[in-house]
């Protein structure tokens, strides 16, 4: 679709927002079980208590059409209203097709345009900046933005310092064509960024393309830690600045849930008390890029964020690649 010559600027409205979470729930003391691990050490390190764990038919496409369908309907929208779905996965069903078109499929949906985005643990604002864009440009109305990640399948077992960070889900958002002047609601800006120097401190071992190895993830955390709070701290200030903000504007903290400390350490950058941060860690752990719309669905389902406020969203993944988002609920 091409942007009509007369049409005022546009912006991509956040319309709805969903989620969904695997039905089998796994806690610190049940991987104590079979880990030389404890929930004590678990929750002090990384404030993770429990995280649902995928089984059977819980795929990301499954997740992620569940988590589609609860965005479109708090939206009040219908799949006919849905001009592409953009996918953050690092985890898909197949190498191909893309597990957007898996849900497009799912959603009986047959036309329009649907593609995955690989970013790791910042794809959802990844995925939202190519959203923002298209709208922006005219190329779409309706976007179906979506996270949905099985760690869970590639985790090593095993392995103490990774397999206890990770849980399984997906979350959705819908976004809608509006125009600017419409109460300055909507995505204000995205900022993203990568540095392939880092490459090698947090990465997946293998993949279809590699024939020796199916792929486990592998992480230098005292590394990811560091870099972490460097990286992310400027993506906030960078937001803010792109608006002649101060901290003092943002009512809500939505971050990347990797880990309580990181978290913690971001809602007292931007001055914010801790009840202004969203979350979500101590119940799902780390979904990945599933994180940022998962923990939006459960504050914006219980009435904490409402219309109106300026929400901050940020993330930090594999790559690395991370970024941040500021949007007008
Ligand atoms: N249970 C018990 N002991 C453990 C566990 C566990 N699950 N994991 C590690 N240990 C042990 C280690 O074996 C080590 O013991 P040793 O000294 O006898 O060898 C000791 O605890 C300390 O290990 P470290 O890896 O140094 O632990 P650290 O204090 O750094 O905590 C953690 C690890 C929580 C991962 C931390 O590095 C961290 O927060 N990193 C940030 C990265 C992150 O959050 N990653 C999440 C995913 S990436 C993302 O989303 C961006």
């Amino acid at each position: 679709m091409s942007p009509s010559p007369t049409a005022s600027p546009r912006r991509a409205l956040l319309a709805g927002v969903g989620g969904y979470l695997p039905r089998r729930i796994v806690t610190n003391d049940e991987l104590a079980l079979k880990l030389d691990t404890s929930d004590e050490w678990i929750r002090e390190r990384t404030g993770i208590r429990a995280r649902h764990i995928a089984e059977g038919e819980e795929t990301a496409a499954f997740m992620g059409a569940r988590a589609a369908e609860a965005a479109l309907a708090a939206a009040g929208a219908g799949a006919r209203e849905v001009d592409a779905i953009i996918l953050a996965t690092s985890t898909p069903d197949h190498a191909f097709p893309s597990t957007a078109v898996e849900v497009q499929a799912l959603l009986g949906i047959t036309r329009g345009f649907a593609f995955d985005v690989a970013a790791a643990c910042s794809g959802f604002i990844y995925a939202l900046a190519v959203a923002e864009g298209m709208i922006r440009a005219g190329q779409a109305e309706g976007v179906l933005v979506i996270g949905s990640e099985v760690y869970s399948r590639i985790l090593d077992w095993s392995d103490r310092r990774t397999c206890v960070l990770f849980g399984d889900g997906a979350g959705a958002v819908f976004l809608h064509a509006t125009r600017e002047e419409t109460g300055g609601r909507g995505v204000l800006s995205t900022h993203i960024h990568a540095d392939g120097r880092h490459r090698d401190i947090l990465y997946v071992d293998g993949a279809v393309g590699r024939r020796e190895r199916p792929g486990h993830l592998r992480m230098d955390g005292q590394a990811v830690f560091r870099q972490a709070v460097t990286l992310l701290a400027a993506a906030v200030d960078e937001a803010l600045a792109a608006h002649g903000l101060g901290r003092e504007a943002v009512d809500w903290l939505v971050p990347h849930q990797a880990n309580r400390r990181i978290i913690d350490a971001m809602g007292r950058r931007l001055g914010l008390p801790p009840e202004r941060v969203v979350v979500t860690i101590d119940h799902h752990a780390n979904t990945s890029a599933a994180s940022i719309p998962l923990a939006l669905a459960e504050a914006v389902g219980d009435g904490r964020i409402r219309p109106g406020d300026l929400v901050l969203m940020e993330a930090l993944g594999g790559g690395l690649t991370w970024g941040s988002a500021l949007v007008r609920m």
